[in-house]
């Protein structure tokens, strides 16, 4: 699967990378090797999500490097921190990382969060991405149409399933609902199906387990004027990869 990353960084020509990666770890949470197996591949600033506290040991790397997020708007004294700044080729790049409030944990309010962190943000660089990983697509458009103009882009997460929804904002924002997954292409949004049709059938919460299939990338490419922090143009990437085990070989 890094192999594959890393050759579709070069065939993208991406200058900063940002991937969610909550489920990086058998499809929930992310470990520290998982972590640096991601930074290695070329990516910049890892966000994430409700799932981040799965692997607990992932906290000490949370604590200390600035490349990897959870959202911010948990409550005050959660471990890590919902945004950075990172300079690379001379620009600085912030990336928030907030979450959604609606079928989820009741957490502080994105909007207000999210505006205090612009107040901070918005002085050090115009370059301003934010991942909001919610599940709503509702609360995503509205946080989007609400920070239009004040960020380059809003690219929500949390589903795994890519919409078709891409577009730049009046503002000058580019949004789109979600991002979709990067993972295996068949079962039930990555999980294996008859697992995930037993859960769903019977109500019981049988442990979930990731599907054996033939893998799938899926992002955004983004375009972002440096001087203005506006967005010129977002472009959905979906990319079909062959099956896990021998995606894993390339690595
Ligand atoms: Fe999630």
């Amino acid at each position: 699967m890094f192999g594959s990353l890393q050759s579709l960084l070069k065939e993208t020509r991406a200058d900063f990378v940002i991937a969610n990666g909550e489920n990086a770890s058998d499809g929930l949470g992310i470990t520290p090797e998982a972590a640096e197996g991601l930074f290695k591949s070329g990516i910049d600033v890892i966000t994430s999500g409700n799932h981040i506290w799965q692997r607990r040991e992932i906290i000490p790397l949370l604590e200390r490097d600035k490349r990897i997020l959870r959202p911010e708007n948990y409550p005050s004294g959660v471990p890590g921190s919902g945004s950075t700044l990172i300079v690379k080729k001379e620009i600085p790049v912030a990336v928030i990382n907030l979450q959604g409030r609606v079928n989820m944990y009741s957490i502080r309010c994105p909007f207000k969060v999210g505006e205090t962190l612009l107040r901070q943000l918005g002085k050090k660089t115009r370059v301003i991405i934010v991942d909001f990983h919610a599940e709503l697509p509702e609360e995503k458009e509205a946080l989007a149409l609400h920070l239009d103009g004040k960020i380059s882009a809003l690219v929500g997460t949390h589903t795994h399933v890519q919409t078709a929804d891409e577009k730049i904002l009046p503002g000058g924002t580019a949004y789109i609902t979600d991002t979709g997954m990067t993972g295996p292409a068949a079962g039930v949004i990555g999980m294996k199906r008859d697992i995930s049709i037993k859960r769903t059938l019977m109500q019981i919460p049988y442990k979930m387990e990731v599907e054996n299939s033939a893998s799938v990338v899926m992002g955004v490419l983004l375009s972002i004027d440096v001087a203005s922090g506006k967005a010129l143009s977002i472009e959905r990437v979906r990319r079909d990869l062959p099956d896990l085990d021998s995606a894993d070989k390339e690595s």
